[in-house]
């Protein structure tokens, strides 16, 4: 199959947050798959061209409300760090410096760019025009374009709407991710324009939404099929309390939507070779752990005692439960405990986690911080990771941390319900166990679930079977690629917006 992948982040060129993880990481196990995918990026100025090896290919013409913008194609490939294999998958980045010659993706000082709208419906317009002339730059031309978040779901509008006349986008069906329904790329009416498309889809059964117009709407109401990063997700987000206003959008497609867990990309995080790491450690030899612990204490300044150390890598979001983990602990800090956290994001979270490091200096160590090593090593040296979170669509962190024998603790919600298997005292030698869930975002219940994970913990035995259950089972992509593929298949199967006919284009 041929697959155009479109993101507004990935690794290892830009990163906020679990997108970029999964935009890195798919397309490239994909292209293991013998699929030919092209991951398309925005060029921000921050992606390091030389590091990259990314090589100018051509110039697009990009349709704009302004008129056509000049934008410039570069080129490279997604590597494979192990060399093992010898597919890979395109990269192909849309530069336009005025949109995207900035030192942040989406927000500067706490505020999102005052134009994203135009940057990103420049990008998706620009996916598009992409898409109808690969055949003659790549020599093949996409079946399906996969779009991810509000940020490439005019991409998906664009294709169904205005390329009537292009065979190759005629027949391209779309898959649209929602990685968080929360984020949903909302703009005044006023706005509307500026997305090129035609005053009839600036209504509520299209683009329009109390009162303004929003973005993530327009991918939920016309992709082909629909898909979250969680099957526990794609279930809350039909609800009110999980679909932040689009529940009804997604109820009425829930036939065309499916839950995918995101996987590990278990070449940037093995714990056996990661080169963050001041050691190296794997599920039947642990020793390297424990200096990767004590490397942590030194990097935090906490003392080098044998005691409980947990952790938080996260952005500093409500959706988070940092609130939690901060009113929890005064509690935590009474067990004897060492805890560390490493985030950037509210200001006022980021200044209630200075203040708890300077009330507990020798038990709470903060960084405020976006720092990829850090984040490593963290996940590698702690006992317990933390994630109260109140909603999950997957995540990642807990799937490193099992990875590198950190037992998560987290609420039961999307991703996290799915991929974490509970502990249970009814069942201590439950063999499968991987960490605790607990079902409230109080301090309480997060207190409570510490508890118990440290009374489990102080029989060594029962503990290193959970470390081991989380270390050796495979989340690797390879399980969630091939998902991806059968969903494709259904995908191309789609009759597409304009009926059966325009499939033979
Ligand atoms: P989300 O995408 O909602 O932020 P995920 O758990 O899916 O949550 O992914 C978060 C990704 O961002 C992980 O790769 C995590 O390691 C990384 N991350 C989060 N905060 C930081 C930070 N302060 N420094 C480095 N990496 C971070
Ligand atoms: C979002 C979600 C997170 C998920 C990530 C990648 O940022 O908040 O749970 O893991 O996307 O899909």
């Amino acid at each position: 199959m041929n697959i155009l992948f479109a993101a507004s982040e990935a690794m290892p060129f830009t990163k906020t947050g679990g997108l970029a993880d999964v935009a890195g990481a798919l397309p490239r196990e994909l292209a293991r798959l013998g699929h030919r995918v092209c991951l398309v990026l925005p060029r921000y100025a921050l992606i390091d061209g030389e590091q990259h090896g990314l090589k100018e290919r051509l110039h697009l013409k990009v349709p704009t409300f302004l008129g056509p913008l000049d934008a410039t194609v570069e080129e490279t490939r997604l590597p494979d760090p192990t060399l093992r294999f010898e597919t890979w998958a395109h990269v192909l980045t849309i530069g336009y410096e005025p949109y995207f010659g900035r030192s942040s993706l989406y927000m500067e000082g706490g505020k999102d760019y005052a134009d994203n709208l135009d940057r990103f419906a420049f990008f998706s317009r620009a996916v598009l025009e992409l898409a109808a002339i690969l055949d003659s730059t790549l020599g093949w031309a996409p079946q399906i374009l996969h779009a991810n978040d509000w940020q490439t779901a005019l991409s998906v509008v664009y294709g169904t709407h205005l390329y009537a006349s292009s065979p190759v986008i005629r027949k391209l069906r779309t898959l649209f991710t929602v990685h968080n329904v929360a984020y949903q790329g909302s703009f005044p009416q006023t706005a509307f324009p500026k997305t090129g498309l035609g005053p009839e889809l600036a209504g509520p059964d299209a683009l329009g939404r109390d009162g303004s117009i929003c973005l993530l709407k327009g991918g939920l109401r016309f992709a082909d099929f629909l898909s979250t990063v969680s099957p526990t997700y794609s279930l809350e987000i039909q609800t009110p309390e999980y679909g932040y206003g689009l529940d009804a959008v997604v109820r009425q497609r829930r036939d065309h939507l499916v839950g995918i867990l995101n996987g590990v990309d278990t070449v940037a995080w093995d714990p056996a070779t990661d080169p963050h790491l001041p050691a190296h450690f794997t599920s039947t030899d642990l020793s390297g752990k424990t200096i990767c612990k004590r490397a942590v204490q030194a990097a935090f300044g906490l003392p080098r005692r044998d005691v409980p150390l947990l952790a938080v890598v996260s952005r500093l979001d409500r959706q988070k439960g940092i609130d939690v983990v901060i009113a929890a602990l005064p509690e935590l800090v009474a067990e004897d405990v060492q805890v560390v956290l490493v985030g950037t994001g509210d200001p006022q979270l980021e200044s209630a986690l200075r203040s708890s490091a300077q009330r507990y200096p020798a038990n709470v160590g903060v960084r405020i911080d976006f720092d990829e090593g850090l984040a490593h090593r963290v996940i590698a040296g702690a006992d317990l990771f933390l994630m109260p979170s109140r909603y999950e669509p997957c995540g990642l962190t807990d799937l490193y941390s099992m990875r590198y024998g950190t037992v998560p603790v987290v609420r039961r919600t999307g991703g996290l319900a799915d991929t974490v298997l509970p502990y249970s005292p009814a069942r201590p030698d439950h063999a499968d166990a991987t960490g605790f869930q607990f079902d409230q975002a109080s301090p309480e219940a997060l207190r409570d679930s510490v508890r118990l994970a440290l009374r489990v913990q102080a029989n060594a035995d029962r503990w290193r079977r959970l470390m081991q259950a989380g270390m050796e089972r495979d989340m690797s992509w390879a399980v969630s690629a091939v998902q991806y593929v059968e969903l494709y298949r259904k995908v191309l199967e789609a009759p597409g917006p304009r009926g059966e006919l325009d499939r033979s284009g």
